[in-house]
């Protein structure tokens, strides 16, 4: 009985294949390096000591993705195949609803015609658009989705929301990320966007390694406690023991579609970041004032307690952590390249 990843190599799913390995779950992983590094399935084992087996493969494709189904006994899937870029996604719409919403529906038909209705989905606070309140509970609405990206989580949810209302032997659980950080203690996997980055933190590391020459803080006019954005920063290992539990629930209750904001509780500033950056790795952040950028809002941070009293997990790592496994993995690149 394994439990499939597709999108297990990137920066999400890497780190939940070795949090499920080292709870001694079997894993299949199916990835087409779209966004990821065909090293990262060898760093996976090399920290797990571990095996699992990959395929190569699009999600969106049916035959293939059927024969991974015909090959192996698949009792869950967790989805982290899917394009992310908020910017990419508004100048490419149509490849952004075709990967993310197409492939989701193939891969659902795909699991409902092999009897596996375990599901777990990676949703993001994004959904929220511009938030009802602070801190965000999951009863808060939706909707409001700036940019093709957000909006194919939003039309996901409603999709598995409709599936379970047809069929109410599926066991959904929706995730939303708020904003992952960091990586592996080990060095050996973590962020790579390919290109210049577009968030936070991958950016601020590159500005201290010298790769790029400056941080451009957009808006200092926000109604906040210093005028930058507040997000709700969370340690890219902590997101990823919260699949575990997950899955631990799906497993246990059963039957159910539940949803779940995996964040920490605590806002930073975008100023907190560069300072805690600077003092947790000694590394200086030069950086200057810019405008606002579109669709950005002022403040986003959840309150975790739906999390904690019903999955049992909460975050544990500090923005500390997140600042030095960040400069970590950065600094590692010579050593694994
Ligand atoms: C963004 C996406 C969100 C996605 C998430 C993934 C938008 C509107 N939202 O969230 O859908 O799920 O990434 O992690 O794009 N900042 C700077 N300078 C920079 C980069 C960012 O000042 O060069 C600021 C932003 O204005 C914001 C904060 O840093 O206040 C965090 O930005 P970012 O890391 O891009 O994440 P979000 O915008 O919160």
């Amino acid at each position: 009985m394994a439990i499939l990843l597709p999108g297990g190599a990137g920066y999400i799913g890497s780190h939940t294949a070795i949090e499920l390995l080292e709870a001694g779950k079997e894993i299949v992983i199916i990835d087409n390096f779209s966004n990821s590094n065909p090293r990262v399935l060898e760093s996976i084992k090399k920290i797990t000591g571990k095996d699992f087996k990959f395929y190569e493969i699009d999600y969106m494709h049916k035959e293939k993705l059927q024969k991974v189904f015909e090959e192996n006994t698949i009792e869950s899937v967790i989805n982290f195949a899917g394009f992310k870029a908020v910017g990419e996604s508004v100048q490419k719409p149509i490849e952004y609803y075709r990967n993310n919403i197409s492939g989701a529906l193939v891969l659902l038909d795909t699991m409902r015609k092999y009897g596996c209705k375990k599901f777990i989905f990676s949703s993001s606070a994004t959904v929220y658009g511009e938030p009802e309140r602070i801190p965000l509970t999951e009863d808060c609405k939706t909707g409001g989705t700036t940019n093709p990206y957000g909006t194919t989580k939003l039309f996901i949810e409603q999709i598995l929301k409709d599936i379970y209302t047809s069929d109410n032997t599926w066991d959904i659980c929706i995730l939303r990320y708020f904003n992952p950080v960091g990586a592996h203690k080990s060095g050996r996997i973590g962020e790579e966007p390919q290109g210049i980055p577009n968030n936070l933190m991958p950016y601020i590391v590159r500005v201290a390694s010298g790769q790029l020459k400056e941080l451009s803080i957009f808006g200092d006019d926000y109604d906040t406690p210093d005028g930058t954005g507040v997000r709700d920063y969370i340690h890219v290992v902590d997101l990823a023991k919260g699949h575990l539990k997950a899955l631990e629930k799906i497993n246990k209750e059963g039957k159910g579609l539940y949803i779940y904001n995996l964040g920490t509780g605590t806002g930073y500033s975008v100023l907190d970041m560069v300072k805690a950056f600077e003092k947790t790795t000694g590394k200086k952040v030069n950086y200057k004032i810019a405008p606002r950028r579109l669709g950005d809002i002022a403040t986003c941070y959840a309150d975790p307690k739906k999390a904690k009293e019903e999955l049992g997990w909460e975050a544990t790592k500090t923005l500390e952590d997140m600042c030095q496994d960040s400069w970590n993995y950065m600094a590692n690149q010579e050593y694994l390249t």
